[in-house]
């Protein structure tokens, strides 16, 4: 499978050699085909990375990942070419966090308008799923923690979308959590705060949610 990354930084990279390790093909993309970033993780990364524009990254892939920086996606999928997502599953790993008054970072527009609707939104064609966005970046891929598989949250509006999302996530070793409907972003943008701030009051960025059920 193709897969295309909109997002040069530690997620889209992180995403990107779990896919490769996966065999499928994955194209980085940024805002210059020049990205240093990029292009060095082409390089490290095998013969079925590569890297290219945002438009380009969108074109190839058969599945796209949102990765870029939270208040920016909007301009990010506005240079990609919203048409290149069109029948496509995107996962969407962004957290819109505004960080213009120092750490910790607030949700940008509060909990009013998630990046995931707005995503959605944007995205009319598409089939959004909110995931990966509950996490650190090195823990994205096969996380070895001692409670065993920790649970990845996921919530968008296409039923097929989100059981190829879950797919994908336990290919990469987690248990899925369905919250329901693209509306759920809010729930899960805020999740990511209380993943940040769990963080640093432990001093461990080294940590995942599990839900326990009986
Ligand atoms: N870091 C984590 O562990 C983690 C975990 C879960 C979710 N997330 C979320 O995942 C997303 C990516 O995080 P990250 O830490 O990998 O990287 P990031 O630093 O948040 O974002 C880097 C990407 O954003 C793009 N970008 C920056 N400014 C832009 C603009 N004005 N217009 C368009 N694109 C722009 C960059 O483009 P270029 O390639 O052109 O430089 C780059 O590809 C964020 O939304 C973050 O909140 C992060």
């Amino acid at each position: 499978m193709n897969v295309g990354i909109l997002g040069s930084g530690d997620v889209g990279q992180a995403l990107g050699r779990a896919f490769v390790t996966l065999e499928h093909r994955v194209m980085l993309g940024s805002r210059e085909a020049e990205n240093q970033k990029g292009i060095a993780w082409a390089k490290q990364s095998g013969a079925r990375a590569s890297h290219g524009t945002f438009g380009q990254a969108a074109r190839f892939g058969e599945i796209v990942v949102l990765a870029t920086l939270g208040v920016a996606t909007e301009n990010a999928i506005g240079i990609a070419g919203p048409q290149h997502f069109a029948g496509k599953l995107v996962l969407d790993a962004t957290n819109p966090l505004d960080f213009s008054k120092g750490m910790p970072p607030v949700l940008a527009g509060g909990v009013g308008d998630s990046a995931g609707e707005k995503h959605q939104r944007l995205l009319p064609d598409a089939y959004v799923v909110k995931v990966f966005n509950t996490v650190g970046s090195p823990l994205m891929f096969r996380p070895q923690l001692p409670g065993g598989p920790p649970s990845m949250f996921l919530c968008g509006n296409d039923a097929a979308a989100k059981k190829r999302a879950a797919e994908i996530c336990k290919d990469f070793g987690w248990e899925v959590v369905d919250v329901g409907s693209i509306g759920a972003a809010h729930y899960l943008e805020a999740m990511c705060l209380v993943w940040v701030l769990a963080s640093a009051s432990a001093n461990n960025w080294h940590q995942a949610f599990k839900l326990l059920r009986k």
